[in-house]
């Protein structure tokens, strides 16, 4: 069977994660691509850190340079995160021919309009389902199971951190502070938790969702953000007096032609699907004209759920490549909406 070279750019959590289910499922994924995907290089900060997944004589490097240059390495999986050198990293791996996969939110948040660019430009796949709502396969159902409708909201609960600890204040009274250690010890929340609890995790998703959902492209600054760290347990208490939950909900929504998104904790009836989504996990509400209300929901983040997500990523390319497809699917939904926009 032809093989695929993939390379890896990091292998923290996330990384481990997809070196395991690759090796693990390599039978079911060459009967599903027709291609066996073989690692072929691991680039680290530091290749003396004990991992906790076995490499066999994979070659781990420090020098990106190696993954970049090397012919036999077909897709690049970056789960290194931060903005920079990522970046960078990717416009290297895109001019030099490689597909690439990402989890990185807060770069295709803020930097995705040019990466997506030089993709469609190099004829090049960019992928990034694990970039929001971690094991939930939100931003491909919105772009192949939709063709044909017209969204008219995307909303939920995208950030994993927040939901937990309002959870954890609502079910078992816990303080705020409290349920944030928890979250953090568990390793839902980012190392820095500051754009968990601020809401800046969520909007960033937010932006992901938009672009996939209304084709449009926004920064931070276009959306209304407000996180959960003023929450206090009264408010919770009162709420639940009244039959509500407080969530911290993002909204995507066209109102005259307009798309407004926000990010804010909100006041959901008991009642209401969304108000009975617990613990770490996410659930996104697609509205459409014709399909109506649509309900989507799992892990919004933990290493195989994340891992997952960048694995169907991973076939996804590997399927362009076989059908010669690439920089078509994917990335070209998205910036072909853009230029839609553009033009208008
Ligand atoms: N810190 C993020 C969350 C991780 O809590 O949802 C997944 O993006």
């Amino acid at each position: 069977m032809r093989e695929i070279g993939v390379g890896l750019l990091g292998l923290g959590t996330v990384g481990s994660g997809v070196v395991r289910m690759l090796q693990d499922h390599q039978d079911k994924i060459s009967s599903i691509t027709g291609r066996r995907l073989v690692i072929r290089r691991v680039v680290v900060h530091n290749p003396d850190k004990p991992r906790s997944v076995d490499l066999g004589d994979i070659p781990v490097t420090t020098d990106v340079a190696d993954l970049i240059h090397d012919p036999t390495v077909q897709i690049v999986v970056e789960v290194m995160g931060t903005i920079e050198p990522a970046a960078t990293y990717i416009k290297q791996l895109l001019m030099a021919g490689k597909h690439v996969v990402t989890a990185n939110k807060d770069l295709i948040a803020q930097r995705g309009d040019e990466l997506i660019e030089l993709a469609v430009d190099k004829q090049r796949d960019l992928m990034y389902e694990a970039s929001v709502a971690g094991g939930i396969p939100i931003l491909r159902t919105i772009a192949n199971s939709f063709p044909a409708d017209q969204i008219l909201e995307v909303s939920g609960i995208v950030n994993g951190t927040t939901n937990f600890i309002l959870t954890q204040m609502n079910q078992k009274n816990m303080t705020y502070a409290a349920a944030l250690k928890q979250a953090q010890e568990l390793g839902f929340a980012e190392s820095d938790p500051t754009n968990d609890v601020k809401g800046i995790d969520a909007a960033y998703k937010m932006i992901i969702l938009t672009r996939f959902a209304f084709g449009m492209t926004l920064s931070l600054d276009d959306l209304r953000v407000e996180g959960i760290d003023s929450v206090r347990l009264e408010d919770i208490k009162q709420a639940q007096s009244l039959g509500y939950t407080v969530k911290l909900i993002g909204t995507s929504k066209e109102i005259d032609g307009k798309v407004s998104v926000e990010v804010g904790p909100t006041l959901v009836a008991n009642d209401h699907p969304l108000a009975g989504v617990q613990n770490e996990n996410n659930a996104v509400l697609v509205v459409g004209a014709a399909a109506g209300n649509t309900m989507f929901y799992g892990p919004g983040a933990g290493q195989l759920p994340t891992a997952n997500s960048v694995v169907s990523d991973i076939v996804s390319v590997t399927q362009n490549i076989v059908t010669g497809f690439t920089g078509n699917a994917f990335n070209n939904y998205a910036h072909e909406a853009a230029l839609a926009q553009d033009e208008d």
